[in-house]
C-alpha cells in the first residue's frame, strides 16, 4: 500500500485529472432528523432539509442509568434548539465567550473536552449523531463542570445550516468516517457543496481543520479545497501535513489508527 506522501505527491501533479475522476455523483434527497430534545430516537422526514443524507451509526450499547440521567437532565440544558432561530451573535449562547468553535463528529469527545478545558474563554459547539459518543461528552462535561460547551445530538449538516453567517472562528473535522469504497465516496463529509456551507459559517480568516489517516480521503479533500473559491490550504512546506497542530491532544480514533500503522495527515484550510 503506498503511503500518504505518495498519494499527496500524485495528487499535487494530477489535480486536474482528479477533478475529472472524482466528480460527485447525485446526492440523496432525504435525511433523518433528530430534533432537539430527542434522545436516541429517529424520525425520517423527507420534507426536511434535503441537502445530505446521514450514513453513520446512531445507536450502540444501551445507556447506563447514569448516562440516561445525564441525557434527561444535562442534555436539555446544553443542547442547541434548532427549532428556535440562532442568535445573531453566537457568543450569546455562552457566558462571556470571545469566539465560538465547532467540532463535527467528536466521537468520544476527548478532543472537544481538552479544547474546552484549554480555552475557557472560547465557546465550543460539539456535534455527533452517535448516542454513545454524546453520552461520553455529557459525562465529561458533568465531571469537569465545563460551562463552555453546547451540544447538537444529530446530523451536523442540520446544525451547519442553522448557524449564522460568519459565526465561527474554527471548525474541526477530525477523522471523519472514511468511506473507503469508491462507490461510497459521495457519503464523505467533505464535498464541494459542504465546503461552501462550511465557508458560510466561518469568519473571514477562520480555520477549517481536517485530519485523516486515509490517503485517498486526503487527496479527495485536497482536490475539493483546491478548486474551492472559499478556502486556501495554509501549508508552508512539503511535509506540513505530517505535523499535528501545536494545541492538538489527539483523538481516540487517531490513537487506533496509529496503533494499526496508519499515518495521520493534518490539514489547515483558511477561509478567504
Ligand atoms: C471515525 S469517527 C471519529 C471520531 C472522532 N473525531 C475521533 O477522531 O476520535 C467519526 C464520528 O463522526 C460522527 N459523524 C459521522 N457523520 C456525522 C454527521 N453527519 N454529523 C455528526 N456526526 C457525524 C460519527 O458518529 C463518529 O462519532
Amino acid at each position: 500500500m503506498p503511503g500518504l506522501s505518495f498519494w499527496l505527491a500524485v495528487m499535487a501533479g494530477l489535480v486536474p485529472a482528479i477533478h475529472v475522476l472524482l466528480k460527485d455523483t447525485k446526492r440523496k434527497t432525504w435525511m433523518p432528523g433528530i430534533k432537539p430534545g430527542m434522545t436516541g430516537t429517529m424520525s425520517y422526514d423527507r420534507d426536511d432539509i434535503p441537502q445530505r443524507a446521514f450514513f453513520g451509526r446512531r445507536k450502540g450499547h444501551p445507556l447506563k442509568p447514569r448516562q440516561q440521567a445525564l441525557f434527561d437532565t444535562l442534555l436539555p440544558r446544553i443542547a442547541l434548539d434548532l427549532a428556535q432561530p440562532a442568535p445573531a451573535d453566537l457568543r450569546a449562547l455562552f457566558h462571556d465567550a470571545d469566539d465560538v468553535r465547532l467540532e463535527i463528529g467528536f466521537g468520544g469527545a476527548e478532543h472537544l473536552i481538552a479544547q474546552a478545558q484549554a480555552r475557557p474563554r472560547s465557546g465550543f459547539i460539539g456535534s455527533d449523531a452517535f448516542i454513545n459518543g454524546v453520552a461520553k461528552a455529557l459525562a465529561a462535561i458533568d465531571e469537569h463542570k465545563l460551562g463552555n460547551i453546547r451540544l447538537y445530538f444529530g446530523d451536523a449538516s442540520e446544525l451547519i445550516d442553522w448557524l449564522p453567517d460568519g459565526a465561527l472562528s474554527r471548525i474541526d473535522l477530525l477523522y471523519p468516517d472514511p468511506w473507503p469504497k469508491r462507490r461510497h465516496w459521495k457519503r464523505r463529509f467533505i464535498q464541494d457543496e459542504m465546503l461552501t456551507r462550511l465557508a458560510r459559517i466561518l469568519k473571514s480568516g477562520g480555520e477549517l481543520r481536517f485530519a485523516t489517516d486515509i490517503a485517498d480521503y486526503a487527496a479527495y479533500a485536497l482536490a475539493r479545497v483546491l478548486r474551492s473559491k472559499d478556502f486556501v490550504w495554509t501549508a508552508e512546506c512539503a511535509d506540513d501535513w505530517r505535523k499535528a497542530w501545536p494545541d492538538f491532544a489527539g483523538t481516540r480514533y487517531e490513537a487506533k489508527a496509529k496503533r494499526e500503522g496508519r499515518v495521520p495527515g493534518y490539514f489547515s484550510f483558511r477561509k478567504i
